[in-house]
């Protein structure tokens, strides 16, 4: 009897550790997987050629927030595929000088527009369509972004600043890409590259209304992404970490952090490919940023990764309360 026990005891032991044991190797082999993918693409998997956008054949790519950072490097990488441009931002004097730089470059046409998106001004938006309605745009790339100035708790902040970021990361988004598309799809074909973050995948407080704009921006496009892809029109929401420009404030690259002009090159490189992001109509084109997506998406908990960003803003937040303390010092002494 006690033997026979033992046995039995023994066997379901046994089946309960083959059991563990299959569920862990599928387990494992899905994540392995997926990350061999996830390198493959980044590595190998060639993206949608831009020529398909017509490049070179007198068709436009229309970028917004083009004077600086990631939409200037839009715009000279573009340039250099011989797409014409129209160049949508806010100061004239930056969009002037850099369409002056790339028509000599690259003999392309250019345009200009100058506009404050944080005005929302509608007659902008009638005049932009005007010229939008004289060319041919085969890509759209909707940049034009702006942020909290530092990590500010949500009851805390300016409702101006509130505003200004719904205004252009949401708004301007919205009026831009409707002017655009009808075009696109009678001609049944365009690209749209939608500039998100990787505080849209996981929340970061302290940057509350930014981070939600973000969220809403990854899925717009993939309701978009659908609706159109019928129509010859790929939607892309470009999933960013960090990258160095005004906005970061971040100066110096790293393997994380690359610099505009390697990024663009991904981003362009790989149109279509998903790199390290699971969300449909999102790509993670860039190396650094592709291992860190996977680390978020397939090895860390949501919750795990909010707190983290909340402990990461807070420091962020006391290290530039100090600098406007010791800068509001120094003016005082300098008066
Ligand atoms: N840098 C990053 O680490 C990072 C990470 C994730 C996502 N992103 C996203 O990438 C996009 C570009 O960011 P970035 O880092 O390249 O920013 P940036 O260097 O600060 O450049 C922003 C561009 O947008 C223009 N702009 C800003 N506010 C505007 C307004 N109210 N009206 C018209 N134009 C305006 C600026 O024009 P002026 O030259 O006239 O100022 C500039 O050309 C944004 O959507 C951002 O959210 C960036
Ligand atoms: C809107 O923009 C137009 C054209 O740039 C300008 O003439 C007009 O004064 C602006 N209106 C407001 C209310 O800012
Ligand atoms: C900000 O907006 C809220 C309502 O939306 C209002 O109650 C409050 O007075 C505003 N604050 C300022 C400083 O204007
Ligand atoms: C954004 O657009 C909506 C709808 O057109 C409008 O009601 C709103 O005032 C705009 N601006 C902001 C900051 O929400």
């Amino acid at each position: 009897m006690g033997i026979l026990q033992t046995v039995s005891e023994d066997k379901a032991l046994l089946a309960a550790t083959v059991c563990f044991g299959v569920v862990g190797a599928f387990f494992t082999a899905v994540k392995a997987f997926s990350f061999f993918k996830m390198i493959l693409d980044v590595l190998v998997v060639p993206g949608i050629s831009l020529s398909k956008f017509g490049a070179g054949k007198g068709s436009w790519a229309v970028i917004t927030g083009a004077s600086d950072g990631i939409g200037k490097e839009f715009a000279s990488q573009l340039a250099k595929k011989k797409f014409n441009l129209l160049l949508v931002s806010r100061t004239e004097s930056k969009l002037q000088a850099l369409a002056k730089e790339l028509e000599q470059a690259h003999g392309i046409q250019t345009k200009t527009y100058a506009m404050d998106f944080t005005r929302g001004n509608e007659s902008d938006y009638s005049n932009l369509g005007q010229i939008i309605n004289t060319i041919e745009v085969g890509v759209l790339v909707n940049n034009v972004g702006t942020n909290h100035d530092i990590p500010t708790p949500f009851d805390e902040e300016s409702n101006e600043t509130i505003a200004n970021i719904v205004e252009v990361n949401i708004n301007g988004t919205l009026k831009i890409s409707k002017l655009v598309i009808p075009q696109m799809k009678a001609r049944r074909s365009g690209l749209i590259l939608n500039l998100g973050s990787f505080s849209g995948l996981v929340a970061t407080p302290y940057l509350s209304v930014y981070s939600a704009g973000k969220a809403f921006l990854s899925t717009w496009s993939q309701a978009l992404g659908s609706e159109l892809a019928g129509d010859g029109i790929v939607v892309e929401h470009i999933n960013t970490y960090f990258v160095v420009s005004a906005m970061s404030k971040i100066r110096r690259p790293t393997f994380m952090i690359p610099m505009p002009k390697p990024y663009v090159a991904s981003v362009l490189a790989k149109i279509g490919v998903a790199g390290g992001s699971s969300v449909p109509f999102s790509s993670t084109p860039y190396l650094g940023h592709a291992l860190f997506a996977w680390v978020i998406e397939n090895l860390a908990t949501t919750g795990f990764v909010v707190k983290q960003n909340y402990a990461m803003q807070k420091d962020i937040r006391r290290r530039a309360l100090r600098k406007r303390e010791r800068e509001a010092q120094q003016g005082k002494k300098t008066e």
